[in-house]
């Protein structure tokens, strides 16, 4: 291989600091070691059965593997991935605390530890059902300050620091662990992308200034929960699914890969539409995905890359959280389409639908 003459993450990391000369460097540490952690989980992924790591957490409950706070099965990776995360980060006096899908509670910087001014908040392995049959998989991040009057006091992190809006991310990205290892970054200068050299186990700059295009033929969505959609939802799906013989006038594609992560990189390199909206299937939970270490991470980038995210009624970025794990309804990707959806759920439904689908024996009737 010829010698490359492309930025590391690193020297990306260095000159985006010298926009801001007050900067301590601590910020670019902090992702560093972020980057760190996912390259150990880009192995531990990477090696897969022979490291006897795919499969459930081994429990004593009768139900079989354990459960987190969401009530979902653990995969072995979903915990090693977290405790990576945690070790890689607890020590550096970067950080004020910790939150992660895989904990109920905030996690607080041991005693022995400095403790900084960020905040760190993950999903350690988004798609951990792909684990099991080697479809990609990633980690998700979403750095935020911790209140002032907490890094002052030095007091122990209560869940209220963390409700922030996505607006007051600082910095966000994800890895995805997919043929090659990915880390994608945005520290609100737009999004690079870096591609990792397993030779020299560096991140190398491969993907600069990302856009994602403002329109598409593309859409994503799980389709078996369409008798619970919301009728803007079914109908902006109904006329994709008409195609050129319906109002799009366009035939559309549809994938579905059931790693968010993974969709959303998908939409970053060439487009599309992402839906996990909020439905009726579970009225305890408005939508799948959790706002804090998904939505936001995810809708930030979106956004540094001239696309957008949304709930389907207001922008993702600007929901007051008002807890931890908090799910959301999530729509994201390709601009024009992501307001279409929006239009759809604030005009009143077309009263004369002509598109078959809509029929009484229609695809998507309920
Ligand atoms: P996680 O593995 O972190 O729990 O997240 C999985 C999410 C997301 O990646 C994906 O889009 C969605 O769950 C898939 O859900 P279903 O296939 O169950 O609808
Ligand atoms: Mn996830
Ligand atoms: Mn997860």
């Amino acid at each position: 291989m010829p010698l490359s003459n492309r930025s590391t993450l690193t020297q990306y990391l260095i000159e985006e600091r010298r926009r801001f000369p007050e900067a301590s460097g601590a910020l670019n540490a902090l992702i560093l070691d972020v980057a760190l952690a996912c390259k150990a989980i880009a192995r531990a992924v990477a090696f897969g059965e022979l490291a006897e790591s795919l499969g459930d957490m081994p429990s004593e409950l009768p139900t079989g593997g354990d459960v987190n706070v969401q009530g979902e099965v653990q995969k072995k990776l979903d915990v090693l991935s977290n405790e990576v995360f945690i070790r890689r980060n607890e020590w550096s006096g970067l950080l004020a605390g910790m939150a992660s899908e895989e904990m109920e509670a905030p996690y607080q910087i041991p005693k022995a530890y400095p403790r900084g001014s960020y905040l760190l908040v993950f999903d350690p392995l988004d798609g951990s059902s792909n684990i099991d049959v080697n479809v990609s998989v990633g980690s998700i991040f979403s750095i935020l300050r911790a209140p002032d009057e907490a890094i002052a006091s030095g007091r122990d992190l209560v869940e209220a620091d963390f409700l922030q809006p996505g607006t007051a991310q600082v910095a966000a990205g994800y890895a995805l662990y997919g043929p090659t290892t990915m880390f994608m970054l945005s520290v609100g200068n737009g999004v690079a992308g870096f591609t990792l050299n397993p030779n020299l186990g560096e991140f190398m700059l491969t993907h600069a200034n990302l856009k994602v295009p403002a329109d598409t033929k593309e859409f994503a969505i799980n389709a078996s929960n369409a008798r619970f959609w919301e009728p803007p939802v079914k109908r902006y799906v109904d006329e994709c699914l008409a195609g050129a013989t319906g109002p799009r006038d366009k035939d559309f594609n549809m994938r579905w890969i059931a790693s968010m992560v993974a969709e959303a990189h998908r939409i970053l390199m060439r487009g599309g539409v992402f839906m996990y909206p909020r439905d009726t299937k579970d009225a305890s939970k408005p939508g799948r995905l959790r706002l804090l270490y998904e939505a936001n991470p995810i809708g930030f980038l979106m956004e540094q890359a001239g696309g957008r995210a949304s709930t389907g009624r207001q922008p993702i970025l600007g929901v007051q959280p008002s807890s931890l794990h908090q799910r959301v309804g999530l729509v994201f990707g390709s601009k024009n389409e992501v307001e279409r959806i929006e239009r759809y759920h604030h005009e009143p439904p077309p009263a004369d639908i002509s598109n078959p689908l809509f029929a009484t024996r229609g695809l998507f009737r309920d």
